[in-house]
């Protein structure tokens, strides 16, 4: 069964091939956190020198919380989307409240927080706190539609669940985050979306589309 086979195969080509990325330097819930809310909608390129910047001028949960708002906006300047940055402070401030200044480490209360949702929650909570929580983002629903022929058309929002049963019918339950950002890093740099490189692909052996020569034909996306 693919259960078995698939998260050791995929975290022992992480461990070789892993990005060496700033915010896989230690899993602090809060470096975790500011990189997930860049990493929404910039690339990993144009992220990494504010990412260090951000953590330079707002070290802690406490500093951004108490950020006057012209040196938050200064901070993002060029991140565009800004509301991002505002939902983190409301976060920040709502963690003060209530969680003492911690990032709380329980799925329910990470997603309570402005500005976390389904995706940005499970990587917080499985890189930060070892949960059990999927990360889907297109790059995981393309890379898992392709491994098991998943013909859910990833522009629904019905489909989301097919994808989330899946991730965590298949996920490591040792190394949750790891197994989580493997996935990112197989759909950035191997399972991409036009000519995967599935020569060079941990998971050839077990990869449904590929044994059917149809990994063009995955992910389904019907125009809208
Ligand atoms: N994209 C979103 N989260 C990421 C992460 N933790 N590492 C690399 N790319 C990402
Ligand atoms: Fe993607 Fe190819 Fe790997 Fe299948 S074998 S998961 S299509 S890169």
């Amino acid at each position: 069964e693919e259960k078995a086979v698939m998260s050791p195969r995929l975290l022992d080509w992480y461990d070789q091939e892993m990005r060496l990325l700033p915010w896989r330097e230690n899993t602090d819930p809060y470096r975790v956190w500011v990189s997930e809310i860049m990493l929404q909608q910039t690339q990993v390129v144009t992220v990494i020198p504010y990412f260090h910047r951000f953590l330079d001028w707002f070290p802690t949960i406490k500093d951004l919380a108490e950020a006057e708002e012209d040196r938050l906006l200064k901070a993002w300047e060029g991140l565009g989307y800004y509301s991002r940055v505002r939902n983190m402070q409301s976060a920040a401030q709502d963690i003060m409240e209530r969680f003492g200044g911690k990032m709380p480490s329980n799925i329910e209360d990470i997603l309570s927080l402005k500005g976390i949702g389904p995706y940005t929650g499970g990587a917080i909570g499985s890189i930060a706190y070892k949960l059990v929580e999927p990360a889907i983002d297109g790059n995981v629903m393309r890379v898992y539609s392709r491994l098991f022929c998943l013909g859910d058309d990833i522009g629904e929002a019905k489909s989301r669940k097919v994808f989330d049963e899946k991730v965590r019918e298949t996920m490591s339950q040792e190394r949750p985050g790891d197994f989580n950002q493997a996935l990112m890093d197989l759909g950035a740099t191997v399972c991409t979306p036009t000519s995967p490189k599935c020569e060079i692909c941990p998971l050839k052996e077990m990869c449904g589309a590929l044994s059917r020569d149809q990994t063009t034909d995955f992910p389904v996306k019907k125009k809208k």
